[in-house]
């Protein structure tokens, strides 16, 4: 138990390093909080920094994800813990402690975790984030029609109720950072990527 403790809080330390906050500091962009979206993530950075920093932010938001997982998975936690430590990460990404608690939307990190956690759900909703942003070049409707896919896609690829759970949530809590974007998509008012 103390190791599945101590993981859950390294999961939310690790998930609190915000990406997007030190590669725009580093660059001299400012506070990505305070700009374009106002959101700390790779696609305001995009917006904000070009292409290589959203390809860095990118990165680090996935790897941060990635880490815990795999972790844990060696040290062989059961199922339970390894959704509590999924969760926390993922929780640390929205709420980072070393920034505020003011963080992002959690799409990355939430693909960071699920394709070493459940792969093949992982590369389910990659494909459909490529596909959607490839068609409408919308970054917020591409993250949530692949949060509203992976419920389906994980009770058909998973029996355990703690991932099929762990999902639920990670879904839903993406589509509430989301709720300013779906109120934009909705109106009209969200402005697509231009066409290269
Ligand atoms: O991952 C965040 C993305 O889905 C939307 O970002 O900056 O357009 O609100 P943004």
């Amino acid at each position: 138990l103390l190791l599945d403790v101590a993981l859950i809080g390294g999961g939310y330390a690790v998930g609190s390093i915000a990406t997007a906050i030190l590669v725009a500091r580093a660059l001299g962009l400012g506070d990505p909080r305070q700009s374009g979206s106002g959101n700390p993530g790779a696609t305001n950075i995009l917006r904000i920094g070009g292409k290589k920093a959203a390809l860095l932010t990118l990165l680090g938001d996935l790897t941060k994800g990635v880490i815990p997982i795999v972790i844990a998975r060696l040290l062989g936690l059961e199922d339970w813990a390894l959704a509590a430590v999924a969760l926390a990460t993922f929780l640390g990404h929205l709420y980072p402690v070393f920034f505020g608690f003011r963080g992002g939307k959690g799409v990355a990190t939430a693909l960071g975790i699920l394709l070493p956690l459940l792969p093949v759900l992982g590369l389910s909703i990659l494909g459909i984030w490529i596909l959607v942003f490839a068609v409408t070049r919308v970054s917020s409707l591409a993250a949530l029609l692949a949060a509203v896919g992976a419920v389906p896609i994980v009770f058909a690829v998973s029996a355990a109720t703690s991932m099929r759970l762990l999902v639920l949530v990670l879904a839903l809590l993406i589509l509430w950072r989301h709720r300013g974007n779906i109120r934009r998509l909705l109106d009209g008012s969200e402005r697509p990527f231009k066409r290269r």
